[in-house]
């Protein structure tokens, strides 16, 4: 495919001013951002009914629920080169549509540093309203190129649909050495687990939908979910790293759920550790959960042990639905201190009872 196509075509610009909407991005969604993901019981029920095909050239395919398939590139006699493939999209987490574009981008890209490569293309994925306001379109489409192109990467085209709910987002290419590809599935007992963002957009977005949250804590919440996971994936280049995911629509525990499942390990994760948002405890505990939060939490439930000292507003955070989330990394202590800007919130043990646990 090249350049844009669809089912509404995308006229030059200037475009005549159509009916003034309200600007108010969210306020026409049912789940912002990263909540608006389909259940992961649905998900994984109708995934596994699709048949599994193997090829040689599929370094990493969709079974290990990672963040993003990998192909190999290399050529008999080349220097090895593979391809890493994303998509992500999503509806409006916040009501400015160029910062809505430009998260957007943020949290489609985040997938390819979570597997340790580099964007190279993107194609824009966007759901607009054929009545709705042009103006906002023409935002959202900057503030998502503004944000690609910070990461080096270029636009190659994309596809629109016409739709009553706003949704926006990319499929993004990037370029991988095979032999230093990050996945979820090589977790090992004696890591420590260290994560480099807070935790809460979800809550905090849900709280910005119920009118309850403070204008400090949604900016701040923005410009944690504006921060490219790039420079976290560079500074992990010339470390010991066994496994590596981001942090997005399944919650810290859903994504850790992956991690120890690939990884054959328990995850003990020490609540206390974690960094929440400013704002963030506060609104989980006024219950600001979204759908995706209570999905998540039905889907992951059965694989914690709980501790039962844990406050039941921290415990909701830890499946709260993160967009452009931080990185879930495994390594070795050692490795793990040379690390700035990430902080350790537990270790890896020898598969127990349960994949996960969590401590006080
Ligand atoms: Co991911
Ligand atoms: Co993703
Ligand atoms: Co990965």
């Amino acid at each position: 495919m090249n350049g844009w196509s669809g089912s509404i075509r995308l006229a030059p610009l200037p475009l005549p001013k159509l009916v003034e909407m309200a600007t108010k991005l969210t306020a026409n969604v049912k789940a912002g951002g990263c909540a608006s993901k389909l259940s992961p019981k649905i998900l994984d029920r109708a995934l596994r009914s699709v048949p599994r095909v193997t090829n040689e050239k599929v370094l990493v395919g969709y079974d290990t629920a990672d963040d993003a398939g990998v192909y190999d590139l290399t050529q008999i006699g080349g220097a090895p080169l593979a391809m890493v493939q994303t998509v992500d999209f999503f509806t409006p987490i916040v009501d400015d549509p160029y910062t809505f574009g430009a998260i957007a981008a943020a949290n489609a890209l985040s997938d390819i540093y979570a597997m340790g490569g580099k964007p190279v293309t993107a194609l824009s994925l966007v759901v607009f309203p054929a009545k709705g306001n042009v103006e906002d379109l023409e935002a959202i489409l900057k503030g998502g190129a503004d944000k690609i192109h910070e990461a080096g990467c270029v636009i190659l085209g994309g596809h629109s649909i016409s739709d009553d709910e706003i949704k926006f987002g990319y499929a993004v290419t990037g370029l991988i050495d095979p032999q230093k590809i990050l996945t979820n599935s090589g977790a090992k007992p004696g890591d420590v687990l260290v994560f480099t963002k807070r935790i809460g957009t979800g809550v905090i977005s849900t709280a910005l939908k119920k009118g309850i949250a403070e204008t400090e804590h949604v900016n701040e919440s923005i410009q944690q979910m504006l921060t490219l996971n790039r420079e976290a994936a560079e500074a992990l280049s010339g470390l010991t790293v066994h496994a590596c995911t981001d942090v997005t629509g399944f919650g810290l525990l859903g994504h850790a759920r992956e991690m120890a499942l690939g990884s054959k390990v328990t995850l003990e994760i020490r609540a206390s550790a974690i960094r929440y948002l400013p704002g963030a405890i506060e609104y989980s505990l006024a219950g600001a959960h979204s759908g995706g939060l209570n999905n998540n939490r039905d889907f992951v439930e059965s694989c914690v042990e709980m501790d039962s000292g844990i406050p039941p507003e921290i415990e909701a955070l830890l499946y709260d639905p993160q967009t452009s989330g931080g990185l879930l990394l495994s390594l070795p202590a050692q490795d793990a201190a040379q690390l700035a800007g990430a902080y350790v919130i537990g270790r890896v043990k020898d598969r127990g009872t349960k994949p996960l646990e969590v401590i006080a």
